[in-house]
C-alpha cells in the first residue's frame, strides 16, 4: 500500500492529502468510526463544532492508541460563533471536546456575508490570534468565494492555508480553485463523491471497470491527481478501507479529461450557496 502524500501548506506545515470526514456521523458512533479509520491507516480527521462529534474524534484517537502528534485534526468554527468573543469561547470548547491543546487546522466554516453585518474579517483576525498562540497550527476558511478571499487579502495579514469548498465531478468549482492555486491556498474538496451521487455515472463506471477499481476509488483518485485534499466520510468498514486504497493506480490524462467534462457548473452544486447561506 502506497503512502498518503503530505502536501505543503503555505506556512511550512504539511497536511495528509487524504483524510477521514465525520460530517453526519452520530456522535455516539464517531469514536468507533474514527478508530476504524485510523486502524486502516488514515492520519487526518476532518470534524467541526457543528457536527457535534468532536468529543468522539478525540476518543477515537485515544482508543486507537495513537499519540496526538500522529494525527492531523481539523475543526471549524460554528456559524453561531462569528463574533470575536464567541469565537474565542467556541475555540476553547473545541480544544476541550477534542481533549487536546492544539488543532492542526481551524477553519471559518462559512463566510456568512449576509449575517454579522457581513464582518467575517473580525472573525478571521480572531483565528489569527489562535494561530499566533500556536493553538491552531494552521488556519483556513471554508466555503469562501473569490470576493471573500480578496477581502481577507486586502484587510488581514495571514493568508488562509486552505479553502474547504464543495468539489466533485458534477461541480468543479473551478474559479475558486484557480484563485487558491494562484495565491498559495490549497483546496480541500468537500463531498468528494457528492455523497454518492456520482457513483452511478456511466463515464466514471466505465473508467472504473477498465482500471479495475470502484467508481468511488476512481473519483477520489481524480481529486488527488488534481492536487486537492479530500476526506470522504463513511461508517461502513469496507468502504473506509476502499476509500483509502487509491494510491496504487493512476488515471491517464484522457480519463482525467473525461471526468472533468462531467462538470455541470452551478447546477451541480448540492450544498448551500456561500453568498446566501446565513445564520441562523
Ligand atoms: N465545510 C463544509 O461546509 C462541508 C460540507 C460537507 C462536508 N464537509 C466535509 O467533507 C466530508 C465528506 O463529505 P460528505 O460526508 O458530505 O460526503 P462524501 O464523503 O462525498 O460521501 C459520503 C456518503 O457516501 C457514502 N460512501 C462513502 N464511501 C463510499 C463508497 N466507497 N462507495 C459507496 N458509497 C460510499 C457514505 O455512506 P456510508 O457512510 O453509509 O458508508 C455517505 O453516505 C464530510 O464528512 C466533512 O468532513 C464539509
Amino acid at each position: 500500500m502506497a503512502d498518503v502524500p503530505n502536501l505543503n501548506l503555505n506556512n511550512g506545515q504539511t497536511i495528509p492529502q487524504l483524510g477521514f470526514g465525520v460530517f453526519q456521523i452520530d456522535p455516539a458512533e464517531t469514536a468507533d468510526a474514527v478508530a476504524k479509520a485510523l486502524d486502516v491507516g488514515y492520519r487526518h480527521i476532518d470534524t467541526a463544532e457543528m457536527y457535534q462529534n468532536e468529543k468522539g474524534v478525540g476518543e477515537g484517537i485515544r482508543a486507537a492508541g495513537l499519540d496526538r502528534s500522529e494525527v492531523f485534526i481539523t475543526s471549524k468554527l460554528s456559524n453561531a460563533a462569528h463574533r470575536p468573543d464567541d469565537a474565542r469561547a467556541a475555540f476553547d470548547g473545541t480544544l476541550a471536546a477534542l481533549d487536546t491543546d492544539y488543532v492542526d487546522l481551524f477553519l471559518i466554516h462559512w463566510p456568512l456575508p449576509t449575517s454579522y453585518d457581513g464582518d467575517f474579517v473580525s472573525t478571521w483576525k480572531t483565528l489569527e490570534e489562535f494561530y499566533r498562540a500556536g493553538r491552531a497550527r494552521s488556519i483556513g476558511v471554508s466555503n469562501f468565494q473569490v470576493p471573500h478571499l480578496r477581502r481577507l487579502a486586502a484587510e488581514t495579514d495571514v493568508v488562509p492555508a486552505v479553502n474547504q469548498i464543495e468539489v466533485h465531478p458534477y461541480f468543479g468549482n473551478e474559479e475558486v480553485r484557480a484563485y487558491g492555486q494562484e495565491h498559495g491556498i490549497l483546496t480541500e474538496a468537500w463531498s468528494p463523491i457528492a455523497q454518492g451521487a456520482v457513483l452511478d455515472d456511466p463515464t466514471i463506471s466505465t473508467i472504473a471497470e477498465r482500471v479495475g477499481k470502484t467508481p468511488a476509488q476512481v473519483t477520489l483518485r481524480w481529486h488527488v491527481q488534481r492536487g486537492d485534499i479530500i476526506f470522504p466520510k463513511s461508517t461502513t468498514p469496507s468502504r473506509i478501507k476502499e476509500n483509502f486504497e487509491i494510491f496504487d493506480f493512476t488515471l491517464e490524462d484522457e480519463d482525467m479529461a473525461m471526468i472533468n467534462a462531467l462538470d455541470k457548473g452551478e447546477e451541480g452544486r448540492t450544498g448551500g450557496h456561500p453568498d446566501t447561506l446565513a445564520f441562523p
